[in-house]
């Protein structure tokens, strides 16, 4: 397999607005993120993933850009980004920015002459459609509810809008559209930076005509008619071709909706598109039929199945992203683990469960000390898809307020978003004003200072996953394959790179698991690379019950 550095990376996700504010305004910012450079660098990753910085009115923070090549004022200047830059580089650590291009705010200079006149040079930079019998042009519901057309009674036409009405889409079949946005990549690449996530990449290619969805329902999910759409991969072969290609980058595309044969295509080796995406399948895992706020519990079957299809499907075709956390999912201890009486024990599983897997490992911010879920009063949440959403079901649609307020505790993308826990002074350490979104009450015990003085913490567990990545070639390249399969609480799997075998087995139960050991290892699982029960004595390493959320890795040559 070709060795490449992305493939051998650890990627670390900044939110910038919840990870340090330097000036006391409660949003975070970047001089805020550079005084925390040393701390990452400790940590060992060797990526830095950073949400958007750009000019936005953060209708969705940030992800609503209105100009691509400036700096938010609340996050700083262009020169503190240079700063940032060269911080990451002097460290031997990279940058990745976000690259927000589905969609843009509808305060960008293109949306707002656009908007101006249906005969604008920029007119056919958005997607405008006249009504069809007084209504929207098709039935297509937005992410964050409600139609995802909005009227615009200055040239009496419709625009689409994906996500809110603040981010009309962009027209990806308009060549000078492309043009503009190939040109601002290379204007952040010329300036060092190292490569780009792609935000919903796959939703650039609308089906033709824009249907509405079969059925005849009023508002439907059009899911079906924009993601993965007729076109999309030969945009991003144009991409590639004018600017991916002529750079030593990184590039992971966010695929909602996108299967593994859909991946082989965006993620394939010969490397015509992107290096890899992020799939939702595993994160899709715990919604019932209603979708995301339907919350069922996690099947392990399930997860065995989907994780596996992936990792086999990818095999010698492209290439995996592996996550559990990031700024639009609740954290993952809460949802997969055990946040009270096992929270060390089960965040440290699921890192191990992750990490050991093929694929580039994303942690986002406060994963590594294991920070949870927060229960908020409503009006303290600020997330425009929980406070939509909270409008359709209950106040428009007479939904019983209390389940749906379960359902945000377990959902809510505020959840990832309250402030990183640096100590356990007022406010955790992050502003020295009033933080912009409330801080988790937890962090008196859940903090960046205990972890770092606490050698069993979950910090120095995930120092130790990336060290191992970086002195195991198996970690990165071994071949997947699921073992123990029948077994209903522990998910184990092998790695196999020439002579060397890797075994991860972990618990996910707050049971002890009993486990039979798997027939083609004999008995001698190998060296014990690394426990979450090492602080309590090495005399169970070869013991067949896995204690609860125990996690083991064993390597044998
Ligand atoms: C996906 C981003 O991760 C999310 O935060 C955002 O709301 C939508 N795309 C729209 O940009």
């Amino acid at each position: 397999m070709e060795r490449k550095w992305w493939k051998e990376s650890v990627v670390y996700q900044i939110y910038p607005r919840s990870f340090m504010d330097s000036n006391g305004d409660g949003i975070g910012d970047l001089p805020g993120i550079i005084s925390k450079l040393d701390y990452l660098h400790e940590l060992g990753v060797n990526v830095v993933w950073l949400s958007p910085v750009f000019k936005s009115p953060n209708d969705d923070n940030g992800y609503d850009i209105s100009d691509y090549q400036d700096i938010m004022d609340e996050f700083g200047t262009l020169n503190d980004w240079e700063d940032l830059l060269e911080g990451l580089h002097s460290r031997n650590m990279k940058l990745m920015m976000d690259l927000v291009v589905n969609h843009s705010s509808d305060e960008h200079k293109w949306f707002i002459e656009s908007r101006s006149s249906k005969d604008d040079s920029y007119r056919d930079y958005y997607i405008w459609r006249p009504g069809k019998d007084g209504k929207e042009p098709n039935n297509w519901t937005s992410v964050f509810s409600g139609p995802a057309w909005q009227y615009d009674q200055e040239t009496d036409e419709y625009y689409l809008h994906l996500f809110s009405k603040k981010q009309p889409d962009l027209n990806w079949a308009n060549p000078a559209v492309r043009k503009e946005i190939h040109d601002m990549m290379i204007w952040w690449l010329d300036k060092g930076i190292d490569g780009f996530r792609m935000d919903v990449i796959n939703l650039i290619s609308k089906a033709e005509g824009l249907p509405s969805t079969p059925g005849g329902k009023r508002y439907d999910w059009g899911g079906d008619f924009f993601m993965n759409g007729p076109h999309v991969h030969e945009y991003l072969q144009e991409m590639n071709r004018e600017v991916l290609s002529k750079y030593d980058m990184m590039t992971v595309g966010e695929c909602p909706g996108a299967s593994v044969e859909d991946a082989t295509k965006y993620a394939n080796n010969g490397g015509t598109e992107l290096n890899m995406i992020f799939t939702f399948e595993h994160m899709d895992l715990d919604s019932g039929p209603g979708g995301k706020w339907d919350v069922q519990p996690l099947k392990l079957d399930d997860l065995k199945e989907c994780m596996t299809k992936w990792q086999k499907g990818l095999e010698g075709k492209g290439w995996n992203s592996l996550y559990l956390n990031n700024h639009d999912q609740p954290r993952m201890v809460s949802r997969f683990g055990n946040d009270t009486s096992y929270r060390v024990e089960s965040a440290k599983m699921l890192g191990t469960f992750l990490h050991m897997m093929q694929g580039t490992p994303y942690i986002y911010q406060g994963e590594e000390i294991g920070m949870t879920n927060v229960k908020l009063d409503l009006d303290d949440y600020k997330d425009i898809e929980i406070l939509n959403m909270y409008r359709e079901k209950v106040i428009e649609g007479q939904e019983d307020q209390a389940k749906v307020m379960e359902s945000i505790y377990m959902k809510g993308r505020d959840n990832a978003r309250t402030p990183m826990q640096w100590d356990d002074s007022q406010n955790a350490g992050f502003t020295t004003g009033t933080p912009w979104l409330k801080v988790n009450p937890n962090h008196a015990e859940i903090n960046v200072k205990q972890a770092l003085e606490d050698s069993n913490s979950i910090f120095y567990y995930y120092q130790k996953l990336i060290k191992l990545r970086k002195e195991h070639d198996i970690i990165v390249y071994g071949a997947y394959d699921l073992v123990l399969k029948e077994n209903e609480q522990i998910y184990a799997y092998t790695r196999t790179l020439d002579h060397e075998t890797l075994l991860v087995l972990c618990n996910f139960t707050e049971e002890a698991a009993p486990f039979e050991w798997p027939r083609h290892l004999n008995g001698e699982a190998g060296q014990l690379l690394i426990t979450n029960y090492a602080d309590q004595g090495c005399d169970t390493i070869s013991s067949n019950t896995l204690k609860p959320y125990e996690a083991r890795v064993y390597l044998s040559k």
